[in-house]
């Protein structure tokens, strides 16, 4: 039985069509509401508004559920590895044997950059950002390969082409950003072994893999693989609707993570951290910059828009933090200071009222330095994993028949109609 939502307007009544989705949210379908009303809605950043239907992540605010395709967050990072996790997400099914076969050698065949695309890393400064670099660099991957025309083609080949080469991207821009020679990717290594190999690995001091750390990579990109429709993944949906080929959708992708208050909180929390250490400041000093209405500071780390608990992904990161330190034998006071703020924020009543808990990116950069990863390339790791998840999206929203090209409305507060002033009148 279809259901209905009554609108009451200047005594008129509206009736609007109710979506339910599959987990039970509804949605009031206001697709005809300006043309029947003559009003629109008004919701800046989208808090109550849904803009797809949409079959490839849920989660529950409230319960702190995060499932991908219908699988708990929880079992993914216990049972998968990050490759497997990425077909699942772009195709809506766990790989059989040989086509994660298929999908690992295709990976292994496209994680060469064209020897061309170096030479654009030479006109960055050394000290550039490896996010701006990492969103110019997948922009121009449209120069080296051909377009998606349409979906029916192999895609996979586009999409993993894209998986492999932005690992390798990231790892030159930092090995050329230190000034060391940049390192060629083993057939014989897996997807997360090659990205430290390429990263770390040296002509004269060879990087021993351990394992423990390629077990972590696997779990620190299965849990930033997707998220629905954070403000990334929106970028790339909005972008993508104009019909754009696919490599310029995820570079605004990857623009729009590198802002502190999205992806690039990993960052600022252990830019926070760091502060705290250097400037003797207590986890009560921090709160209470964090309490001031009047001061900008967040905390970094903290809260969510739509978790309004502990964000699933904190819990598995911060278990996985105590259990590389340990096995790595690596004593990182930072994650001292930021056990005693967590500790702090939980039991203060402003972060107790508003809901306000640890997410992904609280406890992520511990879990970076302890794999040697430099604290300005905290994001780049973050879109390396949320590759999967952007492409997926892009996928649903090209194939959507519902979907139109982004452009969404206003409410106009400005001068009412004036006439131009002549200089001499001014
Ligand atoms: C990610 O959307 C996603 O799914 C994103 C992500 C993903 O996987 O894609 O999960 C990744 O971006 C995680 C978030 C990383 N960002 C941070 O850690 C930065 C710090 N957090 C805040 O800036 C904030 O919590 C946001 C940006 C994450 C959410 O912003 P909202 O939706 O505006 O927060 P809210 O509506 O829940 O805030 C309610 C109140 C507000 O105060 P009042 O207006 O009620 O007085 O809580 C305050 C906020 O100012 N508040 C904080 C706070 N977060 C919210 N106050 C201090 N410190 C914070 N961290």
């Amino acid at each position: 039985m279809s259901e209905f939502a009554t609108l009451l307007i200047d005594g008129k009544e509206y009736k609007l069509p109710v979506i339910v989705g599959t987990e039970g949210e509804k949605a009031i379908d206001i697709r005809k509401l300006r043309q029947e009303t003559g009003h629109i809605t008004f919701d800046p950043g989208f808090g109550n508004t849904g803009s797809c239907q949409s079959a490839i992540t849920f989660m529950d605010g409230e319960k702190g559920i995060l499932r991908y395709r219908g699988i708990p967050i929880e079992q993914l990072a216990e049972k998968s590895t990050f490759v497997e996790t990425a077909y699942l997400l772009m195709n809506g099914y766990l790989p059989d044997r040989e086509s994660l076969t298929r999908t690992s050698v295709m990976l292994n065949d496209f994680s060469l950059l064209h020897e061309d695309m170096k030479f654009f890393y030479q006109n960055f400064p050394s000290k550039a950002h490896p996010m701006g670099i990492l969103s110019a660099m997948v922009n121009a991957l449209r120069s080296f390969y051909p377009e998606l025309i349409d979906l029916d083609e192999d895609v996979n080949r586009t999409f993993l082409r894209i998986i492999s080469k932005v690992r390798t991207m990231a790892a030159v821009a930092y090995k050329i950003s230190r000034g060391h020679a940049t390192v060629y990717p083993r057939p014989d290594y897996s997807y997360c072994a090659n990205f430290l190999h390429m990263m770390f690995d040296n002509p004269v001091i060879p990087y021993r893999m351990d394992q423990e750390l390629v077990d972590a990579l696997n779990v620190f990109w299965i849990l930033h693989a997707d998220h629905e429709q954070n403000c990334s993944t929106a970028a790339v949906r909005v972008v993508g609707s104009g019909k754009v080929n696919i490599y310029a959708a995820l570079s605004a992708g990857i623009s729009a993570l590198w802002g502190p208050l999205h992806g690039g909180a990993n960052q600022a929390v252990i830019q926070m951290l760091e502060g705290m250490q250097q400037n003797n400041l207590t986890p009560a000093h921090v709160i209470e910059k964090a309490r001031d209405k009047t001061d900008p500071f967040k905390l970094m780390g903290f809260g969510h828009r739509v978790y309004k608990t502990y964000d699933p992904r904190a819990k598995i990161m911060k278990t996985m933090c105590d259990k590389v330190l340990k096995k790595l034998q690596i004593n990182d006071p930072l994650l001292d200071v930021a056990m005693e703020l967590e500790e702090a924020a939980l039991n203060d009543s402003y972060f107790q009222d508003k809901n306000l808990y640890p997410n992904v990116d609280f406890y992520s950069g511990i879990v970076l330095r302890a794999m040697g990863i430099p604290t300005k390339m905290f994001t780049v790791m973050f879109a390396i994993g949320r590759l999967p998840g952007w492409i997926a999206q892009w996928r649903e929203d090209a194939l959507d028949p519902n979907q139109k090209i982004s452009r969404p409305r206003q409410v106009y507060m400005g001068e009412t109609i004036r006439d131009y002033i002549p200089m001499d009148k001014r």
